[in-house]
């Protein structure tokens, strides 16, 4: 059963036909006034300008046709036209029957369901994740579960940072650094091959921690921007190990396994999980057939004894602003640079590979990079050199960006002392805040420490998720604590605790063998709520659509006002027993809308607090 949102809209359609004007501009959307009407439709004005008709003359007939309908109580005509659309309290009660019957809330399924993946996260070899990768991780995991809600069949990938010039760069630090590896390191290299009989002496790599590769790669990057020999012998290692080199390969993986470790930690206190944990070295054997195949189609031109691929179109330019200010128009975009002068493969060949590995392992119909909006020029010439190698159709590559989270004063999140903060920091000082809300609250009292623990975890990812989705994911925000870890407001704290009160409101009820029954709408704060619960198959196709959350969080929060003000007007055990089980059928609906919303959102409810 559709919405009513939809099924409304088809009336409208049907008798703007009926009256012989155009019926796609009968649109039927929620009411700005929702004090005079539930829904509203403003196609008599457009549909005036089209046919040359007075467009309160088309909305006065459009509407003599609508009267009769018996899912309407009124019809009016407003303004210079406005249609306006109230609903029977049955239509709302059989809407709300129908929510309430339905596993999924009220929401749809796609017609065609297609085959996407979702490239989000982005973590990086021998770093821990800083509040950098939050919005990546959070937004992209949202995305993930909105598709496969939808029913499109969706992976996840984590696509590691693995492979590139940050790798030689570490290589070099740590040899320089420790002796006793660079030995072995030298010893592997010449005898071009592991055995069984170096497994012991691989002990040594295990003493590098992934806090000695933090401490090593900073000023390992900042040397090699200014010390030229410096960098490129980074890049001969990059190169080297990228040939596999036995030595270079080792210490990699030890790189590799120790980060993966703690990514998988902290990736998991924020409910994000992959199907796919690839990187970038993963598609390493791909990229010699990849370069020879760029070859053979005449992609590749050398340039400076590097090879690159043009993907500008004939001459494009783009305003760009040079360094003393003055904005002139500049060639764009630069071409994709494939392998380096020293030989090695880039982050965006890379990338270009990656297009061929996952359309060989799920041949997807849509690819959604989760990456910082500053990487859009990266994506533009990537998916350039994709469509122009045919490894992807025009339009199956999105690169879907977001803004930077702030700290209080505008400027990008750091810590106190200035610093990058690290996101495990993050999720523990958003966890303290949490502990400390509850208790101001006093709340999670009567539960042991474990599951007062496991409370504060849920409260703390619903703080730092919900307030980023509630932002539309383009504009920065800032990140305020204090405010998104309070439980007034528009916040995860406080979905959180109107979930609760449903479930606890759900169990009393069970212990008292009040049974839900047919709903039946009268008062204004039930049918807001069903109106409310109406509108979740539309905001999650908007959603999906627009790639954009935050459309989904905006149902939520107010789906949870709605409760919670039917909630303070209506008694629910109180009420004579068919009124109590109506109200009971509205509560477990809401309840079941809420908790699949919030896991859309990647936020997990507790039972009580
Ligand atoms: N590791 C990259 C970074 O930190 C992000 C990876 C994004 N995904 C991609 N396919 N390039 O900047």
């Amino acid at each position: 059963m559709s919405d009513l949102k939809t099924a409304l809209g088809e009336a409208v359609a049907a008798a703007f036909a009926a009256e012989g004007v155009p019926a796609d501009l009968a649109r039927v959307t929620p009411s700005d006034r929702p004090d005079l009407a539930d829904f509203q439709s403003n196609g008599a004005l457009a549909a005036a300008k089209r046919v040359g008709k007075n467009p309160r003359e088309i909305a006065t007939a459009v509407a003599e046709r609508l009267k009769g309908d018996p899912r309407l109580s009124s019809v009016e005509i407003a303004g210079p036209g406005f249609i306006n659309l109230k609903v029977a309290d049955a239509a709302l009660s059989d809407r709300a029957n129908a929510v309430a019957a339905d596993p999924r809330a009220g929401a749809e399924t796609m017609a065609v369901p297609r085959r996407v993946i979702v490239d989000y996260g982005g973590p990086n070899v021998a770093k821990e994740m800083h509040v950098g990768h939050l919005r990546a991780s959070i937004i992209g995991e949202s995305l993930k579960r909105i598709y496969r809600f939808r029913g499109d069949e969706v992976i996840g990938d984590a696509h590691f940072g693995d492979w590139g010039f940050q790798m030689g760069l570490l290589i070099a630090a740590v040899c320089d650094t420790h002796p006793a590896i660079a030995e072995l390191v030298e010893d592997l290299n010449a005898r071009g091959e592991v055995t069984e009989a170096d497994k012991g002496r691989l002990a040594v790599l295990a003493t590098l921690g992934l806090d000695d590769l933090g401490a090593l790669y900073p000023p390992a990057a900042e040397r090699a921007k200014g010390d030229v020999e410096f960098r490129n012998r980074a890049r001969r290692l990059t190169a080297e190990l990228q040939s596999k080199k036995a030595g270079y390969y080792a210490l990699w993986e030890r790189f590799r396994d120790v980060t993966r470790e703690a990514l998988i930690r902290d990736f998991h206190a924020l409910g994000v999980d992959f199907d796919w944990w690839k990187g970038e070295s993963d598609v390493e054997d791909l990229i010699g057939p990849m370069v020879a195949d760029l070859d053979a189609k005449a992609l590749l031109v050398d340039d400076q004894g590097a090879r690159i691929v043009r993907v500008d179109r004939n001459g494009e330019t783009r305003p760009k602003k040079l360094a003393d200010g003055t904005v002139v128009e500049a060639p764009w975009p630069d071409p994709l640079l494939v392998v380096s002068s020293e030989g090695s493969a880039m982050y965006g060949t890379t990338d270009l590979a990656t297009i061929l590995d996952r359309r060989r392992a799920f041949d997807f119909d849509l690819v959604i990079y989760c990456v910082d909006q500053r990487q859009a020029d990266h994506f533009e010439i990537v998916f350039r050199a994709a469509y122009l190698a045919g490894y992807a159709d025009e339009g199956q590559l999105i690169h879907v960006g977001f803004g930077t989270m702030n700290g209080t004063d505008g400027k990008p999140f750091k810590t106190r002392a200035g610093g990058v903060l690290k996101l495990n920091d993050l999720i523990e000082m958003t966890r303290e805040k949490a502990r400390e809300r509850l208790h101001e609250q006093s709340l999670g009292e009567d539960v042991s420490a474990d599951e007062f623990e496991e409370i504060a975890s849920k409260v703390a990812v619903a703080a730092l998720k919900f307030a980023d989705l509630q932002n539309f994911r383009g504009t920065s925000y800032i990140f305020d604590l204090d405010r998104f870890s309070s439980f007034e407001g528009k916040t995860g704290p406080y979905l959180l605790y109107q979930v609760v009160r449903v479930k606890s409101l759900l169990r009393r009820a069970a212990g008292e063998a009040a049974r839900p029954g047919p709903v039946i709408v009268g008062e204004s704060a039930e049918r807001d709520l069903v109106l409310a619960l109406d509108a979740f198959d539309a905001a999650l196709a908007d959603a999906y659509d627009k790639k954009a959350p935050n459309i989904l969080a905006e149902h939520t929060y107010r789906v949870a006002q709605a409760w919670s003000k039917f909630w303070a007007a209506c008694p629910i055990l109180q009420a004579e027993p068919a009124v109590c089980a109506s109200r009971l059928t509205l509560a477990t609906a809401t309840l079941r809308q809420l908790e699949l919303a919030l896991d859309l959102l990647g936020i997990a409810t507790p039972d009580r607090m």
